[in-house]
């Protein structure tokens, strides 16, 4: 039985890679900093370094993900960005393997293009596993049985929603929903209320800090940017009930998502559903209310994972720990 060291999750905020017997040893920004040069882009900043580059340099460096919607986009940045953070853990090439957390939906093309990518940043024996049934082990499921569970992913781009037994998906869907384009409407709504133009990343600090769905919560945050007419310095005391109807309508369409496909299914499936109740998991989880919201909002019983942002990869440390498990995982997939 091959033996695997490393589990990584290419996600669309955040790649996190765990190790054997070690835990979860990195999460580091799926990003890359390249500026144009006349031989061509030339990569100045990965992961943590990218991030830090945002807004802080000239018009001409892009900063980016070489991951889409959990596919390849940049195949030769990809591996940059992975033989990068594999070192920072201490692989050694030709010699580990690896376990990858891919999304459900992926074609048979794009499966292998991640088994290439791997072979080619130097692992031997590469297995792809999908990203929704690490988060139900994670929180701590059994998924080998014939009852059923459902687990509401909400990351930095895509919000994944599962329906998981015996092994497998049984029903799995995406939605372009995620903790970025939250980030993005918080800041055009700042521009446009309070004339302050601010980057993503201070968007971002606002949603995780301040943005809550309590209704009538007291967060609050001062923050600078400059005027969207005379481009001077300019701050600002943003609240929580500034963020709360940008953030509101997102979290009502996953919801409205989430009845829907329990809806569609066949009573015995939701029946196991409404009994166990659905895992809600993923960075954007954490928000202050998401427990409040879901009691007036949602009609189903539900959770929200522990240590929701980390809850998929840690489910792939189990997979690591149980090769019979693994295996099957993969025959089903
Ligand atoms: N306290 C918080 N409140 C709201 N959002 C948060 C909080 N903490 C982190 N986030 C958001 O969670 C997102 C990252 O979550 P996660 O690591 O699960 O995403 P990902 O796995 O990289 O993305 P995806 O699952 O879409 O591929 C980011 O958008 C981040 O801003
Ligand atoms: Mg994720």
């Amino acid at each position: 039985m091959v033996d695997y060291k490393y589990a990584i999750e290419i996600g669309g905020a955040n790649t996190k890679i765990y190790i054997r017997d070690n835990g979860l040893a990195l999460c580091e920004p799926t990003l890359v900093a390249a500026e144009p040069t006349p031989q061509g882009y030339k990569v100045i900043g990965l992961g943590q370094e990218a991030k830090k580059l945002m807004g802080k340099t000239n018009d001409s460096v892009e900063v980016f993900s070489p991951v889409i919607n959990g596919v390849v986009k940049n195949y030769e940045y990809c591996i940059e960005l992975l033989t990068y953070l594999f070192k920072k853990v201490e692989y050694r090439k030709k010699k580990d393997n690896v376990v990858v957390l891919v999304n459900c939906a992926l074609s048979r093309e794009e499966k292998q293009n991640y088994l290439s990518l791997f072979h080619d940043v130097g692992f031997r024996e590469v297995t792809l596993v999908p990203t929704v049934v690490c988060t139900c082990l994670g929180a701590g499921k059994n998924i080998s049985s014939t009852k059923v569970n459902m687990v509401v992913n909400i990351g930095g781009a895509n919000t994944d929603i599962a329906v998981i037994n015996m092994n497998s998906i049984l029903k799995g869907g995406t939605l372009g929903i995620g903790g970025r384009a939250m980030d993005v409407a918080i800041s055009h709504t700042i521009a446009y209320n309070h004339g302050i133009i601010i980057g993503l990343s201070s968007a971002e600090t606002l949603k995780n800090e301040v943005g809550s769905l309590f209704v009538n919560d007291t967060l609050n945050m001062e923050v600078t940017g400059v005027d969207v007419e005379t481009k001077i310095p300019k701050s600002y005391i943003i609240t929580s009930s500034d963020i709360l109807p940008v953030i509101e309508p997102f979290f009502e369409e996953i919801v409205k998502a989430v009845d829907v496909t329990i809806t569609s299914l066949p009573p015995e499936i939701s029946t196991d559903i409404i009994n166990s109740g659905v895992i809600f998991a993923g960075g954007v989880s954490q928000i202050a209310g998401l427990d409040n919201f879901l009691k007036r909002k949602f009609r189903y019983p539900f959770t929200i994972a522990d240590d929701a942002e980390n809850i998929s990869i840690l489910g792939a440390g189990k997979l690591l720990e149980d090769p019979a498990l693994l295996a099957k995982i993969v025959e089903n997939f």
